[in-house]
């Protein structure tokens, strides 16, 4: 069997933050390569970069040296509109702590990046197209008896299931999590990885960041980040 393509590719990265006085230096020369429908789970202690490399892979922060590009485009160079695209509808996030709007709705929070990535005609022209998605990831995840729920109304689970129907409405082609379920149970975490897991199968590729052993070893592949650089 070949290889499927590369879909993302870190080469070199380089990050550092400016601390009064002082820099504290993260990323020294990463290296990452990711194939269309992999699950890739990067681990390392904590402070050892692993939030900083998901941010600059997914466009939400850039590094100082080094190159990141999807599917061969070069996301430092996107000009703003495609970085926004690219954060908003090839990218999907998910969080450690959710970031759920508490005034939105379940099904409101899930539909909203259709909402976002529109002009206001666009939006008028595909909202039902977009709520019949948004129907289908609340059913899918499990949600549908939750949908007219707001957020603090809903277990931990329950809400980490709606960051990842958000996560998943525009169909990104990369999902991007960080350390999805360090603030659950076990159990709880564990069928959010279930989830992860049944994504996969159906094609979705996703990078994992995780500090836990046991997350990691739910995906196919491990990366270790020790002192700013990948292990190995
Ligand atoms: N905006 C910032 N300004 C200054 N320093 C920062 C900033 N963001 C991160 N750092 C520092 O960079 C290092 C790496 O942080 P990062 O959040 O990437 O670690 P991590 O591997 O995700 O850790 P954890 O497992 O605890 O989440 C830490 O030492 C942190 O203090
Ligand atoms: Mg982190």
């Amino acid at each position: 069997m070949s290889e499927s393509p590369v879909i993302l590719k870190a080469q070199n990265v380089h990050k550092s933050y400016r601390m009064g006085a002082t820099r504290v230096v993260v990323l020294k020369g990463v290296d990452l390569l990711v194939r269309e429908g992999e699950f890739v789970a990067i681990v390392g202690a904590s402070g050892s970069g692993k939030s900083t490399l998901l941010h600059i892979l997914g466009g939400l922060d850039r590094p100082d040296k080094g190159l990141v590009q999807f599917q061969g485009r070069d996301v430092n160079r996107m000009s703003a509109r495609e970085l926004n695209r690219y954060r908003n509808e090839t990218v999907g996030f998910v969080f450690q702590f959710y970031h759920l709007l508490d005034e939105l709705s379940v099904r409101e929070n899930v539909v909203l990046p259709a909402m976002i990535s529109r002009s206001i005609t666009g939006w008028l022209m595909m909202r039902r197209r977009a709520r019949q998605r948004g129907e289908e990831l609340l059913e899918q995840l499990g949600l549908r008896e939750r949908a007219r729920h707001k957020p603090y109304q809903l277990s931990g689970g329950e809400r980490q299931r709606v960051a990842i129907g958000r996560a998943l409405m525009n169909q990104p082609e990369l999902l991007l999590a960080d350390e999805p379920t360090g603030n659950l149970d076990s159990t709880t975490g564990s069928g959010i990885l279930n989830v992860f897991d049944q994504l996969n199968q159906a094609g979705q590729t996703i990078v994992l960041v995780t500090h836990d052993e046991r997350v990691a070893r739910r995906a196919q592949r491990i990366v270790t980040l020790v002192d700013g650089r990948v292990k190995g």
